[in-house]
């Protein structure tokens, strides 16, 4: 031990880092902050301008030039050396074309599937062996760790909305991916998912396998369920806004995302309120905005916006019903015990349009 007679807080300070200790009482604000500290803000990409861009990827990216990933993330400015759209979720646009298949593979991270663009007819995502059509508006889950591969074999382009929660995996440094080779998973019916997580199970006999159930969505039973609560009161923040839930647990539509339809009634303005979760949303149809922090982001059809974690948000819809297709990490923050949610009380609990967005 040193003699400490002539020791002083610099001197302490000094030794502490060489030891590669930091002293919290000099820094408990970097370690405990009195609201989130989010590290990116809010923003919009418009149909109009990725579809085109897309488009040309279609002509250029050829199968031999990496066709089987043609597709272009939503990258949030403030997130570029991540890739990501929020802090924890990824989306992106891509394109298949007639004929062209991606080769069967898995990985850590968990996806979704929302068709943006589909004629319909056989053009599907096969998931453990399992064909999961798409059509459009169709919501497909990959949940992490099954097999998937992409197949159109229809003579029209399909473009969907890819949702991933990699950066929230790669954040946890838990990122595996395995490319299959030949016969991956086995060849399981069209429907055997449907059969066996409906209302009618088998009894004693072929129960679903373990892991994440496999689940097509399909857009005409979300959008009935929508119309036919079209009367209720709804969420005062989202109006008729329904979630996809899992058919084993009744619980979010994966561990680390929920995805929710919703319906905003003509003229349907919504109060802001905040939470510490991040959401993702895609225009399925309609015209309308959304005041995300005093910013006004007008949207329509295919528009893709993202809301930050504790951003204040409300939604206000044009005169035709508005529908949003939307993904969270809210079970995240939730099974963590960390979810937290504010409405905003003053002015009525609207906010003051301070902006307009514009990229
Ligand atoms: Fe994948
Ligand atoms: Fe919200």
């Amino acid at each position: 031990m040193g003699d400490f007679r002539n020791d002083s807080l610099d001197q302490l300070h000094a030794d502490l880092e060489a030891a590669n200790l930091a002293p919290t009482w000099l820094y408990v604000s970097e370690f405990v902050s009195k609201q989130p500290r989010v590290s990116y803000r809010p923003w919009l990409w418009r149909w109009d301008n990725v579809l085109p861009l897309l488009m040309r990827a279609g002509d250029l990216v050829t199968p031999e030039r990496g066709a089987e990933r043609r597709s272009a993330e939503h990258v949030n400015p403030d997130l570029r050396p991540f890739y990501s759209t929020s802090h924890t979720i990824a989306t992106a646009v891509q394109l298949v074309r007639p004929g062209e298949t991606a080769p069967a593979h898995r990985h850590v991270a968990g996806a979704i599937r929302f068709a943006a663009q589909s004629k319909g007819g056989p053009v599907y995502t096969r998931v453990q062996g399992e064909r999961l059509m798409m059509e459009e508006n169709d919501l497909l889950l990959t949940p992490s760790w099954t097999w998937h591969e992409h197949r159109n074999e229809t003579d029209d382009d399909i473009v969907w909305l890819d949702a991933l929660d990699f950066p929230l995996v790669n954040l946890l440094q838990a990122s595996i991916f395995e490319p299959g080779e030949g016969q991956v998973c086995p060849e399981l019916g069209d429907d055997f998912s449907r059969n066996r997580l409906g209302l009618y199970r088998p009894a004693g006999w072929g129960g679903y396998p373990n892991g994440q159930p496999v689940v097509r969505y399909p857009w005409v039973e979300m959008r009935a369920a929508l119309e036919a609560q079209r009367h209720e009161k709804g969420s005062s923040f989202d109006g008729i806004i329904l979630e996809y839930v899992n058919p084993l647990t009744s619980g979010s539509t994966l561990p680390t995302l929920s995805c929710r339809a919703q319906l905003l009634r003509p003229g349907e303005h919504t109060l802001a309120h905040r939470s510490t979760a991040s959401t993702v949303y895609f225009v399925i149809a309609g015209q309308g905005a959304t005041v995300i922090a005093g910013t006004e982001f007008a949207w329509a059809k295919g528009d893709v916006f993202v809301v930050p974690t504790w951003a204040w948000h409300e939604h206000r819809n044009g005169d035709s019903d508005g529908l949003l297709f939307s993904i969270t990490d809210q079970p995240v923050l939730e099974s963590l015990g960390m979810y937290r949610e504010q409405a905003l009380e003053e002015l009525g609990g609207r906010q003051v349009v301070v902006d307009h967005f514009s990229p």
